[in-house]
């Protein structure tokens, strides 16, 4: 059938018409909103490049979680930013440490907001590399069997204080597993794990770096994080962690990776998370600022490509911000 009988814009002619014929939706409870906590800090306190987003004290924390879950948002992140680092991170898995707090100061106000902690070392050594370094600390590879001892005390200290999801970043050979079992020892068979399976190394993470006080960290991350030239690989990431037990798997970054999305949503039986990193959410920032393009309905966009690529669950610094607009307009 040719034109003058196929009309395609027959379904576009009005805004009715164009809603009922939608094949994909954005909803609040798809996102999950990023805190970063500083154990350092009294007052909200912003981020340079990520313009909009405050790191938290716990003194103010109860206040943007509320604001979260008022949105719509059901699900949080949380990454910590300790006073203190060391060699190997310990402090991690301190029970009075930043996060652990954290979860247990949120769980108690919000106990339906599902709590879910990002389970990696970078935050808490001195290095800034996400495990165990072998020998001495200039080099950048791994004691892999103390990384995933500690990571498993990590994990367990996290569901100790109630988080519900435990997600392991570091991208580390075996860390699935070793968090499973470790879990499963100390009686927490409930917390689920959402893996960071294809983490790309990648150069959108800056901004994310600034609000952890990374910006020091000019080791490389290439020997545990995949290739950016990389897409069979990250099927075998993939399958790999849900052999190893993972409940969800995530892609990261987002936009540049939607084609590992589409393989991995369709090859995988696991929901199969998003996360739009700091990069990309500045990007988008900016250039809304300079009045580049009109700021949500970039965002929007944007977000759509994510779920058309297969994506259930989209994680951005964004996410409030989107769930108010959905609330009042979509
Ligand atoms: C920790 C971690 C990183 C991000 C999330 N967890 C940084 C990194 O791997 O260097 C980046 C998130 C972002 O850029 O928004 N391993």
């Amino acid at each position: 059938m040719n034109y003058p009988e196929m009309r395609l814009q027959r379904l576009r002619q009005n805004p009715s018409i164009r809603k009922m014929v939608k094949e994909h939706h954005l909803r609040a409870d798809q996102f999950i909103m990023p805190i970063f906590i500083d154990e350092g800090i009294t007052q909200p306190s912003k981020i340079d490049a990520l313009p909009g987003i405050m790191k938290h004290g716990l003194n103010s924390l109860n206040e943007e979680v509320k604001e979260i879950a008022e949105s719509g948002i059901i699900s949080v992140i949380l990454f910590g930013i300790p006073k203190e680092k060391s060699e190997t991170g310990n402090n991690a898995y301190s029970d009075d440490g930043i996060i652990q707090k954290a979860i247990r100061q949120i769980k108690h106000a919000f106990p339906n907001v599902v709590v879910i902690t990002d389970c990696c070392l970078c935050e808490y050594t001195t290095h800034g590399h996400c495990g165990i370094l072998k020998n001495n600390s200039t080099s950048d590879t791994f004691d892999s069997e103390a990384t995933l001892t500690i990571l498993g005390k990590i994990a367990v200290s996290y569901a100790k204080a109630g988080a519900d999801i435990v997600a392991p970043s570091g991208m580390i050979d075996g860390m699935v597993i070793s968090i499973r079992d470790a879990l499963d020892e100390q009686g927490y068979e409930m917390t689920s794990i959402l893996s960071y399976a294809a983490k790309f190394a990648s150069q959108f993470y800056g901004p994310f770096r600034d609000a952890t006080n990374a910006h020091h960290f000019n080791g490389s991350r290439d020997h545990h994080q995949m290739g950016v030239s990389q897409g069979k690989e990250a099927i075998r990431e993939v399958l790999m962690d849900e052999s190893e037990g993972a409940d969800m798997v995530m892609v990261k970054p987002g936009l540049p990776y939607l084609d590992v999305v589409r393989i991995v949503s369709e090859q995988s039986q696991l929901p199969v998370a998003i996360y739009q990193v700091s990069g990309e959410y500045a990007m988008l920032k900016l250039a809304a600022e300079k009045g580049i393009v009109d700021e949500v309905s970039a965002f929007e966009e944007v977000f759509l490509s994510m779920k058309r690529a297969g994506a259930s669950l989209i994680i951005s610094y964004y996410a409030k911000e989107m769930a108010g607009y959905i609330r009042e307009n979509l």
